[in-house]
């Protein structure tokens, strides 16, 4: 038996021993699909987390997910395979830089992206994913409204909403920022019957030269239905990974060889089956922020998108 497929054999093992659950996000190295459980994006998967009955959840993500998953189910064991996956947006703003944000637009109800700390989940009054920003914004019904931490996703949001006044703190994802409108159209020449498929992350010019935007499971259900058979894939590259592996049939390039996020490919199977023997690294949160932080999440979990 090769090495890969003994560690894969190891992690089935324990998962079934220890009643264990592995949640992997869709940019993380593609190897670790052959030991998920469930493969996704941010909206799904913080979901799963919510309904699982296992008693330890992995979380093949960055650290925003495994605290999202602690905070829904506290009673369970939440490990983050790797301590350094962070995300770069998510400590972009801090509790702190929250508030005073808040004071400067008194009375403003505050839509927090998930790729957010628990903190600042709980100074927020509803959170959203890339999958449901939209319907979130509009579900408050309100004049005004603030939106932390990502000024791309916040205002791509506002445009679609002529009359709600977005206003965005200037956050960011710098994977998706390195994704530059010049590599749109360079590549439109290079394949000029392929379609470009965007995340909302990306800069305002790269989603104007777009034929689609959405989340991560969007963009996937958008090759699904689609006759075309040629994508420029304008996201992390671990979505071009399992177009590919999914769609042989269909040819996918990847916008720039810059799209990739760092932070997501610190686990390889190793980790996993590290986490699983040693129940490394556990994920521990203040129990008056998770508290408070818990509405504004299942605000977003409960809202039927
Ligand atoms: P989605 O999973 O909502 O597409 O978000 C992408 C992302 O940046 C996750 O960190
Ligand atoms: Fe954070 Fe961007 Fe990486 Fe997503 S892709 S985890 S938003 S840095």
């Amino acid at each position: 038996m090769t090495d890969k497929k003994f560690i894969i054999k190891k992690i089935q093992q324990l998962k079934e021993e220890k009643n264990a659950i592995i949640l992997a996000h869709c940019y993380q190295n593609i190897e670790i699909d052959e030991v998920a459980d469930i493969v996704g994006d941010s909206l799904y998967l913080s979901r799963q987390a919510a309904y699982t009955n296992k008693d330890i959840i992995v979380f093949a993500g960055v650290y925003f997910m495994a605290e999202t998953a602690k905070i829904l189910s506290p009673q369970k064991k939440v490990l983050l395979p790797r301590m350094e996956s962070g995300c770069l947006m998510a400590d972009m703003i801090d509790i702190n830089q929250l508030r005073e944000f808040k004071e400067k637009h008194p009375g403003a109800p505050v839509v927090c992206y998930v790729n957010s700390s628990a903190e600042v989940k709980s100074e927020s009054d509803i959170c959203c994913a890339s999958s449901n920003a939209l319907e979130v914004v509009r579900s408050l019904g309100a004049k005004k409204v603030l939106f932390v931490p990502d000024t791309y996703l916040g205002n791509y949001v506002g445009k679609q909403l002529p009359d709600v006044e977005v206003v965005t703190y200037n956050g960011f994802c710098p994977t998706h920022l390195r994704i530059l409108p010049d590599d749109v159209d360079k590549m439109r020449k290079i394949y000029e019957d392929a379609l470009v498929l965007s995340h909302p992350e990306c800069h305002s010019e790269v989603i104007n030269r777009s034929d689609f935007t959405g989340s991560t499971t969007q963009i996937m259900n958008f090759v699904k239905k689609s006759k075309n058979k040629k994508f420029i894939i304008a996201t992390e590259l671990g979505v071009k990974e399992r177009l590919e592996r999914d769609y042989p049939d269909k040819e996918f390039y990847l916008i720039s060889n810059k799209a990739v996020c760092p932070n997501m490919k610190w686990n390889h199977l190793e980790d996993i089956l590290n986490s699983l023997v040693n129940e490394e690294h556990e994920v521990f949160i203040d129990e008056k922020i998770a508290q408070k932080a818990l509405a504004p999440i299942e605000k977003m979990i409960n809202l039927k998108v």
